[in-house]
């Protein structure tokens, strides 16, 4: 059976439900999903290409940088930077934002991304990925400026995620379902393999770094705490689920419900997961799908950035166990 839909011809398909549209959007989306296949590549073939291991340098996060960190975030600037359809972009890896090269000032969009994903797990064969999200500049007919990063995550025009693992999957939405696709490597296409993603209403894991239970406020101890009690009416205890990859614990939790925490604590005081390329992007994923995404009590898709490397603290997954949380964090 031939496969009929691949990514190209379904961002097209979703294009044309817009008559105005200009094939900007389709095209970044598409050097985005070009990106994402060398980087698949990349991360496949690194221990055999001295790719492996760090650049010995430290990124603004304070983070060390690892070579596939580098090479990852050098592959979507170059790819982006020929779409020009961006007016600036925001990587993890940057210190500040990057400008369109001269004369492409008019691209109608910003593009905030976090090439690699859970890169501290590269060393073995866990799933890392890339994460982006795209908004419309405040007001077209002048250059980006970093006052177009300072949205909220509902005016987001498109967000999605890449999944470098058993297989490569492209996981997107433009605000009409969130579609997954499997990249088939033997003809390079991403292929639809599953169109609406709908998450159910609970989920039966949680997933949190329990190494800080000492530093959680009150409400994310009494949480957790409940996930662990034997309750009945409650359908508790859940099962502990934790990758250390920010995208393969939402990914499972998109498709199979749960919940994944990562909360301000006594030692990160806005928490670890960085606004605007991580929260943002997967929140209006989770919220296309039917669940939730909170820094604990606020939604993470009202808040508005007022840096473009802000932290924030994540609660996301599905409705009904994100609203628990939410719950006993008001109560407190
Ligand atoms: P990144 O590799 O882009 O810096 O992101 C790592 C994040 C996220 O992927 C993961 O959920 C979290 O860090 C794990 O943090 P801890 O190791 O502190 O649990
Ligand atoms: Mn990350
Ligand atoms: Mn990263």
């Amino acid at each position: 059976m031939i496969p009929t839909l691949n990514l190209t011809r379904f961002i097209r398909q979703q294009e044309r439900k817009h008559p105005h549209a200009s094939g900007e959007l389709t095209d970044l989306l598409n050097s985005i999903a070009f990106g994402v296949k060398i980087i698949s590549q990349l991360v496949a073939t690194a221990g055999f290409k001295g790719l492996q291991g760090y650049t010995g340098t430290t990124n603004v996060q304070g983070e060390s940088v690892q070579i596939l960190d580098q090479e990852s975030d050098r592959t979507l600037i170059e790819l982006l930077g020929s779409s020009g359809h961006f007016g600036m972009l925001v990587s993890e890896e940057r210190d500040t934002v990057v400008t369109a090269s001269e004369g492409r000032e008019s691209g109608k969009y910003v593009v905030a991304f976090d090439p690699l994903d859970g890169s501290s797990n590269l060393g073995s064969n866990i799933p890392v990925g890339t994460i982006f999200a795209i908004w419309k500049k405040r007001e077209q007919g002048r250059p980006a400026s970093v006052e177009d990063f300072m949205q909220p995550g509902r005016a987001l025009v498109a967000a999605g995620y890449a999944i470098y693992g058993a297989k490569t999957a492209f996981v997107y939405s433009v605000g009409a379902g969130v579609h997954g696709f499997t990249l088939d490597p033997s003809i390079g296409e991403f292929i639809l393999t599953e169109e609406k993603i709908q998450s159910p209403a609970r989920g039966r894991t949680y997933s949190i770094n329990e190494g800080n239970a000492g530093q959680w406020s009150p409400p994310i101890s009494e949480f957790v705490q409940a996930m662990k009690r034997e309750d009945k009416d409650l359908q508790t205890p859940y099962s502990a689920r934790y990758v250390g990859s920010l995208v393969a614990d939402f990914d499972r939790n998109l498709k199979s419900g749960g919940i994944f925490l990562y909360p301000a604590d006594k030692k990160n005081k806005s928490g670890k997961l960085r606004l605007l390329y991580e929260a943002i992007p997967l929140a209006f994923i989770a919220e296309q799908a039917g669940g939730a995404a909170t820094d604990g009590i606020r939604d993470i898709l009202d808040l508005i950035p007022e840096d473009i490397h802000q932290r924030s603290p994540l609660v996301i997954g599905t409705r009904h166990e994100v609203e628990w949380v939410r719950r006993l964090s008001k109560e407190r």
